[in-house]
């Protein structure tokens, strides 16, 4: 059993995906606390639903990106979290939460990466005319969805998809995916070996 702490800054569907894999008991791990930076994010809702603390931590009040990230690992740390869950958080974390989590963070990105990281995904997947397109589980590092990949899984694009459409394809797709990879974190069967000679890190994933 694991103790995540999910950070959100919208409707929360992958945090209702995580809570609905936890009563499936498909997911071996408790939802210790959730955090907004947006005080509207329908996902608060469903965390209070679920009877999980939730915390609003509003960016605006903090001078800079640390401070911001200083104020939410107080309260990762106040509610014991070990594995920490960018689940359609649009904030760019800083080494602050990064260095109080080795390894133990990880994001949910609605594209196959290294294509089209950044908050715009699926309009970009589209506008390039991609025929797959889908979404990506990884550890989080200093860059902007550029860490170690973890999982991945695939959704075609339709002639006639548009941003919004596509969106919904990739939802259903994450929705499986990201409790899975909590599944294998809960387990203890990730590792991140570090790379040699200016190679990238990757992740190991025990079978
Ligand atoms: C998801 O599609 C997630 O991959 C994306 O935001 C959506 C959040 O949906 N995240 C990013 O774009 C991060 N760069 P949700 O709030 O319903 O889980």
């Amino acid at each position: 059993m694991i103790k995540l702490g999910v950070l959100i800054s919208g409707s929360g569907t992958n945090l209702q995906a995580i809570f609905d894999s936890i009563e499936k008991k498909t997911l071996d791990a408790e939802v210790a606390v959730v955090i907004s930076n947006k005080a509207e994010a329908v996902g608060l809702e469903r965390a209070k639903k679920a009877a999980v603390p939730t915390h609003f931590v509003d960016h605006k009040k903090f001078a800079d990106r640390a401070s911001f990230d200083s104020a939410v690992v107080d309260v990762l740390r106040d509610h014991k979290v070990d594995w920490v869950v960018l689940a359609g958080f649009m904030r760019i974390v800083t080494p602050m939460l990064l260095d109080s989590f080795p390894n133990r963070v990880v994001n949910i990105h609605p594209s196959l990466l290294p294509a089209f990281p950044g908050a715009h995904a699926h309009r970009d997947a589209i506008a390039y005319g991609v025929k797959i397109s889908g979404c990506t589980v990884h550890l989080v590092d200093a860059g902007t969805d550029t860490g170690p990949i973890l999982a991945q899984a695939v959704v075609p694009v339709s002639e006639g998809d548009d941003e919004a459409s596509l969106a919904q394809k990739v939802l259903y797709v994450e929705h499986q995916l990201l409790p899975r990879v909590l599944q294998q974190a809960a387990e203890g069967r990730i590792s991140v070996e570090p790379g040699k000679d200016g190679e990238r890190a990757r992740v190991r994933i025990r079978a």
